[in-house]
């Protein structure tokens, strides 16, 4: 344990003393802790809850967590005789006193290696020093909730010195054709190009996928050639499989061949977007509209979620399908989003925004209208809409989206019109 003083992190002031508040901000984001094992030793249920939730949570589903009651006596005493994890996590009740010395017998059986988080009730400078002086990684006021605990494990291992780690981004269409890999590569564009963030686009529809023909690309190596291998994938292959598509913005292209089938198993692309992750800021997943433990995995992993929805009822229903999923299986996280698409075709009776935001209970963060010569236009060119006419509604759209899923709270570009109502509710709700 002991030295890593300069990784105290002193989180007491976030705290909050009932229950905080189970759901992170729209510009937050808690980098995934990698395969470690945790033990926490608590002396009260409430905080042996909070670890077990925390422990379920998506950013710690690589990690063994074991928790046992008893603090930190308890702890010196399981240590005795056996190797220390990468990360013990100690809850006291003592007075600061006890706490230092819970930890001083601690050490003596504690490797170097590991660190050390500790739960007290006790909110004092003094305290912290002495903590800090003692190696323990972070020290959380009681009473702690499950993400106080995701964010202080995962904080460990990408603070300082570690590697900046991407925002993963999922799109998925509430059925197909619906527009979703469209509105996919034009959302990442506007990452790139109007917020200035490297991203890369990540073509899942291995047999079908559009993104090389609208971005105007044919690389020659595709995912494929990465899912495939998997051991031969790090960093730098994945880096020789990206093709440059503009200023931040690259791509992992589908292959779009059918002399394979795409059978993949849950955690086939686990590995590449790992790799991904570590160099890139942002990584658009492109989902196909299936359902498959891979595509399932994706989606719960992601950081966040955009369901892309046409008005119809077989589109109601399944993005209601997949955001009370989804809900359900990222407990700690804000709900999916999603936007409605190709809304406005002449002559078809269309279910309404309002409706689908009462089915959702929640308004969609776009409503993109049915405009088939410019998407047409874009599509037969290799464009994006914001190319062939960057004032156009549905460009600007783009851009508030691109805004809304980076967790960017400025939205000086968007001037009025349709958005902005509802990207100020969103704000203020999220705030
Ligand atoms: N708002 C829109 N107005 C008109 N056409 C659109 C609009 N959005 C998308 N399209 C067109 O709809 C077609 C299907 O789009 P796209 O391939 O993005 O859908 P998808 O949901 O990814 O489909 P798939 O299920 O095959 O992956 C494309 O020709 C695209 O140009
Ligand atoms: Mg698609």
């Amino acid at each position: 344990m002991i030295k890593q003083a300069q990784q105290v992190a002193l989180t007491a002031k976030d705290q909050t003393p009932a229950m905080p508040v189970e759901s992170i901000g729209p510009d937050e984001h808690i980098a995934p802790a990698p395969r470690i094992s945790i033990q926490a030793f608590c002396e009260t249920v409430e905080t042996a809850a909070a670890v077990q939730s925390a422990g379920e949570d998506r950013r710690l589903t690589k990690t063994h967590v074991k928790i046992q009651m008893g603090g930190a006596t308890a702890a010196a005493e399981a240590y005795r005789g056996s190797p220390t994890p990468n990360v013990i996590l100690i809850e006291s009740d003592n007075r600061a006193q006890d706490i230092l010395a819970g930890l001083d017998q601690l050490a003596e059986v504690c490797d170097s290696g590991t660190r050390v988080i500790v739960v007290g009730r006790i909110n004092d400078v003094t305290l912290y020093r002495e903590l800090t002086r003692r190696g323990v990684s972070d020290y959380l006021i009681a009473p702690v909730g499950t993400l106080d605990i995701v964010r202080s494990i995962c904080g460990l291992f990408s603070a300082v010195d570690a590697k900046p780690v991407g925002r993963i981004i999922a799109v998925v269409g509430a059925k197909g054709g619906v527009g979703s890999s469209t509105v996919a590569h034009n959302v990442a564009w506007a990452i790139a190009r109007d917020l200035s963030l490297d991203s890369v686009v990540t073509d899942l529809d291995l047999a079908f996928g559009t993104a090389g023909l609208d971005y105007n690309q044919d690389p020659p190596q595709s995912i494929a050639d990465a899912v495939f291998s998997p051991d031969r994938v790090d960093t730098a292959f994945i880096d020789r499989l990206l093709s440059k598509c503009a200023d931040h913005l690259s791509l992992l292209a589908a292959p779009a061949t059918l002399d394979r089938v795409y059978d993949f198993s849950a955690e086939a692309f686990d590995s590449i977007l790992d790799s991904l992750r570590t160099t890139i800021p942002v990584v658009v997943l492109d989902v196909p509209h299936q359902w498959a433990g891979w595509t399932k995995r994706l989606l719960v992993s992601a950081d966040d979620i955009l369901i892309v929805a046409g008005p119809d009822l077989a589109n109601l229903r399944n993005a209601k399908n997949l955001v009370d999923f989804l809900r359900t299986a990222r407990p700690n996280d804000h709900r999916p989003f999603y936007c409605l698409n190709q809304v406005g075709v002449p002559k078809r009776p269309e279910i309404t925004p309002a409706d689908f935001a009462k089915a959702l209970e929640d308004d969609p963060l776009a409503i993109i209208p049915f405009e088939p010569q410019m998407f047409g236009t874009a599509a037969n060119n290799g464009q994006m809409i914001a190319e062939v006419s960057a004032n156009h509604k549905s460009a600007e759209m783009f851009r508030v989206l691109a805004q809304i899923l980076t967790g960017r709270a400025e939205v000086k570009r968007s001037r009025g019109g349709l958005l902005s109502p509802l990207l100020s509710k969103f704000m203020k709700r999220q705030g």
